[in-house]
């Protein structure tokens, strides 16, 4: 995660379901830097009572060149103007691939990962630990798009952009991997009254959703309270509300005006003189959803 009002939704909610053993959190430098993003990350963790939950401190920089950064958006914290309890200090984390490393390490049902950050943390355990990938189940992430093109740039959604190399090597790893987009993450808002429903449930976790949201429905007041990285985390969890299809993905990284894009091949013919798409990989893209049934799930 790059922690972050939205990605805080996603940690909210996965640790609700008392279905769900969130073995660990990866900070990576996203929307804001990484020791903001573990401040954030640890500070949710505790307003959650849940500082059992083991974090580790991932990268601060892309594999090789990457965005400005989200501040715009967020604030300078990444969190606007919400406040959280002060909570472990970024520097004592231990760092993320060994956390990786040894979650994936135990034995017993393989992890699945849910990426709604930049993909430097998964791109350099793959590369420097390609065996830890068998114990993969699913990559589960928020970024890029099949149709909607960019937010970040014209072309470009902001995780896939802020670090293009990484994704390449994520796509490219033959790990399954789910890619929940724009074209669907735009879709998931809560409504007022979920918002209200959340704020008299008196848990802590659901109080500060409510909080969240009401921060970014203020922020974002034509997009509403946008869920935005939670649905990635539903989706992962109930597969139902989705309508997967799997098609070629490619990241661009060169292009004059297209780095960090997803190209999606959504032709229904190929030319008879060859695919033009030959080492392109597979992804599992979220081509529709049941966005009232998403932010529902988030609520309940
Ligand atoms: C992504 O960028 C971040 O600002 C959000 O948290 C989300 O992960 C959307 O493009
Ligand atoms: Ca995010």
């Amino acid at each position: 995660m790059d922690t972050g009002m939205d990605d805080a939704l996603a940690l909210i909610y996965l640790t609700s379901r008392p279905d769900v053993e969130l073995s660990a959190v990866t900070c990576v430098n996203g929307c804001v830097d990484v020791d903001a993003v573990a401040r954030n990350t640890t500070g949710v963790l505790a307003a959650l009572d849940r500082r059992d939950i083991l974090v580790g401190k991932g990268s601060d920089r892309p594999l090789t060149s990457g965005g400005p950064g989200a501040q715009w958006v967020f604030g300078p914290t990444g969190l606007g103007d919400v406040r959280l309890p002060e909570a472990a200090v970024p520097g004592d984390l231990p760092p993320a691939l060994d956390v990786m490393r040894r979650v994936l390490a135990r034995p017993g049902p393989r992890t699945t990962l849910v990426c709604t950050g930049p993909l430097t943390n998964v791109a350099l355990l793959l590369r420097a630990h390609p065996e830890a990938a068998r114990q993969v189940a699913a990559v589960y992430v928020m970024g890029g798009s099949a149709a909607a093109g960019g937010n970040e740039t014209p072309a470009a959604e902001f995780n896939i952009l802020q670090d293009p190399e990484a994704a390449d090597i994520v796509l490219r790893s033959g790990l399954p991997v789910v890619m929940y987009g724009l074209d669907v993450f735009t879709r998931v808002t809560a409504t007022d009254a979920d918002i209200a429903a959340l704020d008299a449930s008196g848990r802590p976790g659901a109080v500060l959703a409510g909080r969240i949201l009401r921060e970014l429905a203020a922020r974002f007041a034509t997009r509403g309270a946008f869920l935005g990285d939670a649905g990635v985390a539903v989706v992962a969890t109930e597969r139902r509300l989705a309508e997967l299809r799997r098609l070629k993905v490619a990241v661009e990284l060169r292009g004059g005006y297209t780095r960090g894009a997803t190209v999606v091949d959504r032709r229904v013919t190929r030319p008879p003189h060859g695919d033009h798409a030959d080492d392109w990989p597979y992804a599992e893209i979220v081509w529709d959803l049941d966005a009232t049934g998403v932010a529902a799930q988030f609520v309940r």
